[in-house]
């Protein structure tokens, strides 16, 4: 199984490019099956779960050519709608499919999808279940966890989500698409990879306006037309870029990202010493000479402190002066990892499953670790980075389902880190 051997404590600077938004291309690529022309897609992030969302799609009988930078994906030969348990287990994303598939062929069948055991119950989704059904959509849950959507005919839909959830807002959009008539949908998700989906799906000839606000209206279409499409910058690796350098102190620019979206961790950098300017599509980290001073986040909803940020935050708490609360509020088992932390040195108390006291500075040293989401995975390698010796960290898988060579951006800046197989 591959892992990282870094060894800490190098000076690091010079310029680092963020790549695309796993997390808006995770959605571009499955609303593909939404039109049967072929979509053109470019600034795709090169990760794992790209690859599985490619493969996904093939299976189903989509055609996927390369062209340079840029991705064809052609779906006019899709010839099924069930979706092969042995892909669909490898990630999250695979939920995504179900809503385009339900729109184009009135019938889906799939696997209660894997990804990370961040949420309660094994990432719950019922919220989408629920949503299906407000178009019409019957569900039969097979054995072995297989679910059966089925409908007659879908209807437009006027859905109130009980709970902002990011991918069933997507999901209820995307499949609203080509469901002539009015949808409403309210209390949605506003994360600026849902209106990017919905930009896209408006250059195909969709009808959607309010993505971004908690009230989306779809005038659903017969059918919607090609489409070309730059994903946008990935805001939590911009984000993570960001805490890296404040962590180890460094001079390093981060290019080709978008600093209107992580606006509430800059705001947090700015009070509590870190120094910093910003352009349209840069961010340039500059030394401090004073300490970092510690201090409270609690996640939120976007525009909130994103929770995909969080471990990284905790890392750079280690290196301030004081004692900072983290209060996690998404998800059930996201500070588990600071477990790791605390092996290499950092003052962390769990308070309960949802919050934990970071009291620093302390020195940081290098340890045997487990990477055990992507997002816990990149605050290890900021961790390493910063500690003194050398650190290993293994199943970097879940760090390559998300961060797009990463061991050569780092090494560009001076880092000390090898992929050994
Ligand atoms: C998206 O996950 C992201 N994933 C996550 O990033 C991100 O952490 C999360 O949004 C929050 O910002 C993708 O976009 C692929 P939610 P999602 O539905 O949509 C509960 C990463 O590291 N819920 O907004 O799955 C859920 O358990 C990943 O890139 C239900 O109860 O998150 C959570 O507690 C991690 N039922 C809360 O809602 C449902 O049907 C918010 O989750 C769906 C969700």
């Amino acid at each position: 199984m591959p892992k990282f051997i870094i060894n800490g404590g190098r000076t690091l600077s010079g310029k680092i490019s963020v790549s695309g938004a796993k997390n808006s291309a995770l959605k571009i690529i499955p609303a593909a099956i939404l039109s049967k022309q072929p979509i053109t897609l470019s600034n795709l992030p090169i990760i794992e779960d790209v690859e599985r969302s490619f493969e996904v799609l093939v299976d189903l009988g989509a055609k996927i050519s390369k062209n340079g930078q840029e991705v064809i994906i052609e779906t006019a030969s899709l010839n099924k709608s069930e979706m092969n348990p042995k892909l669909a287990d490898k990630f999250r994303g695979s939920v995504m499919f179900i809503g385009p598939l339900l729109a184009r062929f009135k019938e889906v069948k799939f696997p209660h999808p894997g990804g990370c055991v961040i949420g309660a119950g094994g990432r719950p989704i019922d919220l989408f279940l629920e949503g299906y059904q407000a178009f019409g959509a019957e569900i039969k849950e097979e054995s072995g966890k297989f679910y059966n959507i089925k409908a007659e005919k879908l209807h437009p839909a006027h859905y109130f989500f009980p709970l902002v959830s990011v991918t069933a807002t997507e999901s209820m959009m995307m499949t609203a698409t080509i469901i002539p008539g009015t949808t409403i949908l309210q209390n949605c998700a506003m994360e600026p990879e849902i209106e990017a989906l919905a930009n896209y799906l408006n250059t195909q000839g969709a009808k959607i306006t309010g993505a971004g606000t908690p009230t989306i209206t779809i005038e659903g279409q017969e059918e919607i037309g090609a489409g070309k499409f730059a994903v946008i910058p990935d805001r939590i690796e911009t984000g993570s870029f960001v805490i890296l350098a404040a962590a180890a102190n460094a001079e390093i620019e981060i290019e080709n990202c978008n600093p209107e979206h992580i606006m509430t961790l800059l705001k947090i950098l700015k009070k509590i010493g870190v120094n910093f300017s910003t352009g349209p599509d840069w961010i340039k980290m500059e030394k401090r000479q004073t300490p970092l001073l510690s201090h409270d986040i609690k996640t939120h909803e976007y525009p909130g402190f994103a929770t995909d940020l969080q471990s990284p935050y905790v890392v750079l708490m280690t290196q301030a002066t004081g004692t900072a609360l983290i209060h996690e509020t998404i998800y059930d088992r996201r500070l588990l990892w600071t477990d790791m932390l605390s092996q290499m040195g950092a003052q962390i108390t769990m308070c309960d499953p949802h919050r934990v006291v970071v009291q620093g500075p302390t020195r940081l040293y290098g340890k045997r670790l487990m990477s055990p989401d992507l997002r816990a995975g990149i605050a290890l390698v900021i961790a390493a980075l910063i500690a003194d010796g050398r650190t290993e960290i293994d199943n970097i898988y879940q760090i390559d389902r998300g961060y797009e060579k990463l061991e050569e951006r780092l090494r560009a800046l001076g880092a000390d880190i090898e992929r050994v197989e």
